[in-house]
């Protein structure tokens, strides 16, 4: 078990050993039941998180204050347009001088082509740690609520068990890719059936399917890419439905826009949901586009584990931060 990981970034789940995530499992778990136990855990007293975004949230900024409040320290919330960012701050800067101030620095940056960059280029000049609360590349701490998910469902031993990520049509906006690349990723280290579900214009980034390949040949399970919504369906135990856009194939708004119109039958219905394991669990990490995206009978029913997953935020990121920030 590896214990000593204060001071240490996550930007990706890559970053971290196998051990190293199963470390902050185990501190998740025990953080979630101090607090129904109504345990004191201020682990992290008079420490002071910086929570900077530039794109709009609800779960990830609600949960990292509160889970910060709880373990007795304090978030600061920064909106990317009230600072002088916008005014010519650089990353560099931010870094070194929000890093002086407080005692670890959480960033939410999707835009494509900036976000990781922007992430990384903060983290190489701070002296605190540095959190990636969603990236254009990245979304390390929706997966590893998902994977605390799964384990509470399945058991911690997932070998053999079949998850279907799949895009699925919304009409809201341009998702960012960050939860696919990050849910293959991270699945294919523990022995899972992977399934990666998509139409042709909906690849992810091939360097991320490779590690994703790699991983899988190194911890057993498989990897397979289907453009057959139903077949990825058929016999899963892990549904996860959701959209994304076509960044790989264009940036274009209204392009992309077309694109996903061809395919709004991609919808996690109940019809697909009869396809999959009698007992199989629907995953979303939301927002979803309800009734388009998904039908209200799949998420609001009871194969639905998708307020699990919003609560397991909540364990995990304080786990990352007990480990990190002490
Ligand atoms: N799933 C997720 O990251 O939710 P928010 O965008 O509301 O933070």
């Amino acid at each position: 078990m590896q214990t000593d990981l204060r001071g240490r970034d996550l930007i990706s789940t890559q970053d971290w050993t196998r051990e190293e995530i199963e470390t902050l499992l185990d501190v998740a778990w025990d953080l979630k039941r101090k607090r129904a136990l109504g345990e004191p855990h201020a682990l992290l007293r008079d420490k002071v998180l910086a929570l900077l975004f530039f794109f709009t949230s609800t779960r990830t900024r609600i949960s990292f204050e509160a889970g910060m409040a709880q373990l007795g320290g304090h978030a600061q919330f920064i909106d990317h347009t009230t600072t002088q960012i916008s005014h010519g701050d650089t990353a560099k800067e931010i870094g070194e001088i929000v890093g002086r101030y407080t005692d670890g620095i959480a960033i939410r940056q999707c835009d494509w082509g900036v976000g990781n960059q922007y992430i990384n280029d903060v983290a190489q000049a701070s002296r605190v740690p540095v959190l990636n609360m969603q990236c254009d590349v990245y979304h390390p701490f929706q997966i590893l609520a998902d994977l605390m998910t799964i384990m509470e469902k399945f058991g911690r031993n997932l070998r053999g068990k079949t998850i279907n990520i799949s895009w699925a049509y919304a009409s809201s906006y341009q998702k960012p890719i960050s939860v696919p690349q990050s849910l293959v990723l991270l699945m294919s280290r523990f022995g899972m059936n992977l399934r990666l579900t998509r139409p042709p214009e909906y690849r992810l980034m091939p360097d991320i399917v490779e590690q994703a390949r790699e991983n899988t040949r190194r911890h057993g399970g498989s990897f397979a890419i289907l453009d057959d919504f139903d077949a990825g369906c058929r016999d899963a135990d892990i549904l996860y439905p959701k959209s994304w856009g076509s960044w790989l194939t264009t940036e274009d708004e209204l392009a992309s826009a077309e694109i996903g119109a061809q395919y709004s039958d991609w919808i996690a219905d109940d019809r697909r949901l009869r396809m999959a394991k009698d007992h199989a669990i629907y995953m979303h990490c939301l927002p979803a586009d309800r009734n388009i995206e998904v039908a209200d009978s799949v998420i609001d029913g009871p194969q639905s584990v998708v307020y699990d997953e919003a609560e397991n935020r909540l364990h995990v990121q304080k786990a990352a931060l007990a480990l990190t920030m002490r």
